[in-house]
């Protein structure tokens, strides 16, 4: 051996000593770790885990992760806790340092993270939920998810108060936007791939408002009733596929009571259901102000009370210390809470502020509301706007010049700088629409009128070679539409504008459904929805055809409200006060013996003609449908052929209906499933959609259970819930 090999061989046996003994260094330190914390070790399960801790912990720890400690402008805080210890969120809870167990903060986070340019820091403004819902893309869905998760961890918490899926029964309910539509198979589908990618950011999950808070007015004091059948067909099958999709931490339950007991205490709703039948293992945690009890919400399965202790904190500890809440039912809310920490990765990966990615998120947010924008009218192909011929384009609308409207209360996100938005303010998101359009036509003129002058308006229009009016509904979270009418007049300057120039587009910025009255006079009509913080970039490229648009309505558009199940909204009776959270009374009820029968249903099975189906959006192409087979045996499938028969690439959302066997006493048809189809000029593909048979099934009220109804099913395939060409019969036993 040579002397160079002799140092090599000797360095190498250095390096491999080096290594050997950090190794054995590093897995002693980790092994006392665990041998102190045995809970720390990552390969035991989240539920063992939360065993041994919950082992560990004195009865004050316990009670202290059951309750918040307040929350920035609620007007107390709960004694001796820190206000300082939260993180401008909506709440937080102590965590238990000696064992390593972390603070929970948690923030509102529906369509952003809330309350940012309050705390110092920024939010990307994603589109609303409703508008997510309207791209019916499970990749959008987690899209969304992943960056809200993202952007809270970036500023410092670790769950999110997010997930809305209460059905489009009421669409004058102001939370409209902030859910997923008015189908529990699309909702569910949906909220479960946002709050799955979203968890896996590390984060604590939540779907909310479980359940049936399905109006804002009296939610306090509404008490629902409701068939068992209709609400597990109906909302709860929301939840239910929304829950076995993500696996989140926590359902929230809601302010209001149903079939006689707040959902919060709600034997029913919480333990037999969500807990028993749907095997849920995370926590429940009260809409804030949502609980009235003690021993009833802790038996009924209440985990968890915001954003206070007033009946799950010294209360619940004196219930516990004279026996009338067993430690069995203490440990169960605790354990909840641990595992679903363990599970979701907080107390591995601790939460550690970081710089927010604006431009990844504005990105993110402008694809997802290009996915979202739906293409309501296109009279003689009016759109895509041709930037080569246009000379002179009209801007018409209030604030079109600088900025598009966002949805309230506590979904609302901060545009950057704002400062803190008051409850109810109207917050409009800098993205300027009359910008973006003149940046699509540098060869143009484009001109602005805010419409508040609607003869200054029309003259502009009539100037023009193409008026576009954007108009606005604003909607928020404790408050409900009077009626479906745009507000402030718009109506009218719609109808003035499209009078003097008939090449007239209307891009609504909505929470909900609309009513359009001039919808004969103008040429297209987009449904942006509220489009977040790109919002104008996303609807100026549908305009020029930059994005071929393929969204399509996850709710109806009814012709007026007398079409709705209750033309009147049912509202607290006047004598009563309102609002007065936790007062635990209810002072009236609302019937929804509609029952099954919730949005597309309702319109179908009464014969009642809509001003837009739900499931329907146009695209600049046209798509044809063949070839329909349907297999069964287990899982049914449903194949057909989609053809691009247009001259340019789009996505087209094929939707699969059922109706069911006669006897199965069901409304005309349900959705049962869909794909988007991606398509070049041209080219036709074969799909295959796989239908579970829970979505072909029935509540069967009298066995508690889902049965498949033996009979004629008859399967149809096509582009909206009213145009569906294919249509086949097949026998299930
Ligand atoms: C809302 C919840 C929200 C909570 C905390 C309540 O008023 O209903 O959706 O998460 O406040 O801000």
């Amino acid at each position: 051996m040579n002397k160079l090999s002799r140092i090599v061989l000797a360095t190498l046996a250095f390096a491999i000593g080096i290594t050997i003994f950090l190794r054995s260094g590093a897995s002693a330190l980790a092994q006392g770790q665990s041998a102190n914390r045995p809970w720390m070790d990552k390969t035991l399960s989240p539920d063992r885990r939360a065993d041994l801790v919950l082992r560990e912990m004195t009865l004050d720890e316990k009670i202290a992760l059951l309750h918040g400690n307040g929350m920035p402008g609620w007007p107390r805080a709960v004694p001796n806790a820190n206000p300082y210890l939260g993180n401008g969120g909506a709440g937080f809870v102590l965590g238990v340092p000696r064992l390593g167990i972390p603070m929970i903060q948690m923030s509102d986070a529906a369509y952003g993270v809330r309350s940012s340019a309050e705390n110092g820091r920024y939010s990307t403004a994603l589109p609303s939920d409703v508008a997510a819902a309207a791209s019916w893309d499970t990749q959008a869905a987690c899209a969304y998810g992943a960056l809200i998760g993202r952007e809270l961890r970036a500023q410092g918490y670790n769950m999110t108060l997010g997930g809305g899926v209460n059905l489009t029964r009421e669409p004058r309910n102001g939370r409209t936007f902030e859910y997923m539509g008015e189908d529990p198979i699309l909702a569910g589908t949906l909220v479960g791939s946002r709050m799955k990618c979203e968890q896996a950011q590390h984060v604590l999950g939540d779907i909310k408002h479980y359940a049936l808070n399905d109006q804002e007015s009296g939610r306090n004091e509404v008490n629902v009733i409701i068939s068992k059948r209709a609400m597990r067909e109906s909302d709860l099958l929301a939840f239910q596929i929304g829950i076995e999709i993500a696996d989140p931490a926590a359902v929230m339950c809601s302010y209001n009571a149903v079939n006689g007991d707040y959902a919060c205490e709600n034997k029913y709703l919480l333990t037999d259901v969500l807990k028993k039948d749907w095997n849920f293992k995370g926590f429940v945690v009260s809409d804030w102000g949502g609980t009235h009890s003690t021993e009833k919400a802790s038996a009924a399965g209440l985990d968890h009370e915001e954003p206070m202790d007033d009946f799950l904190g010294g209360k619940l500890k004196e219930a516990v210390e004279s026996g009338r809440v067993s430690k069995a039912e203490l440990d169960d809310h605790v354990h909840r809470i641990l595992r679903s920490e363990f599970a979701s990765g907080i107390v591995d990966d601790p939460v550690k502020k970081s710089v927010v990615d604006v431009e990844g998120g504005l990105e993110t947010s402008r694809h997802i509301a290009e996915q979202s924008t739906i293409l309501l009218k296109n009279d003689q192909g009016i759109l895509p706007l041709d930037r080569t011929k246009l000379r002179s384009i009209a801007v018409i609308g209030p604030n079109a010049n600088t900025s598009m409207i966002s949805g309230g209360g506590s979904a609302q996100v901060d545009p950057p700088g704002f400062g803190a938005p008051q409850w109810k303010e109207h917050v409009w998101f800098p993205t300027s629409p009359l910008k973006a359009i003149a940046a699509k036509t540098p060869g143009a003129t484009v001109q602005f009128d805010s419409g508040a002058d609607r003869a200054s308006a029309a003259a502009l229009a009539k100037k023009s070679d193409v008026a576009i009016v954007f108009a606005y509904q604003w909607t928020s979270e404790d408050f409900d539409l009077p009626s479906l009418s745009l507000p402030d007049n718009q109506d009218a300057l719609i109808e003035q504008v499209a009078a003097a120039n008939p090449r007239t587009i209307v891009v609504l910025e909505t929470g909900s459904a609309a009513t359009m009255p001039w919808l004969n006079q103008v040429g297209g009509i987009l449904e942006a929805w509220y489009a977040g913080s790109k919002g104008a970039d996303a609807v100026a490229n549908i305009l020029f055809g930059d994005v071929n648009p393929s969204a399509k309505l996850p709710m109806t558009f009814p012709r007026s409200e007398a079409d709705l199940p209750h033309p009147p909204l049912l509202t607290p009776p006047p004598e009563e006060r309102r609002g007065g959270r936790g007062e635990g009374k209810t002072t009236f009820e609302v019937h929804y013996d509609e029952g099954l029968k919730v949005g597309y249903k309702w319109y179908d099975a009464e014969n009642k003609p809509v001003l837009f189906p739900f499931g329907f959006g146009l695209s600049y192409t046209t798509f044809s449908y063949s070839g329909l087979k349907v297999s069964t045996g287990g899982e049914a499938t449903v194949s057909f052929t989609v053809k691009n028969t247009g001259s340019r690439a789009g996505a087209e959302i094929a939707e699969v209906y059922a109706a069911l066997p006669t006897s199965a006493g069901e409304p005309p048809k349900r959705l049962v499933g869909w794909d988007k189809v991606h398509l070049n000029a041209g080219e036709s593909k074969e799909v295959s959609v796989a239908v579970k048979p829970l979505y072909l099934s029935v509540y069967d009220e009298s066995s508690d259970s889902w049965k498949l109804v033996p009979g004629s099913y008859t399967f149809m395939v096509g582009g909206s819930s009213q145009s569906l060409p294919l249509v086949k019969k097949v026998n299930l036993k």
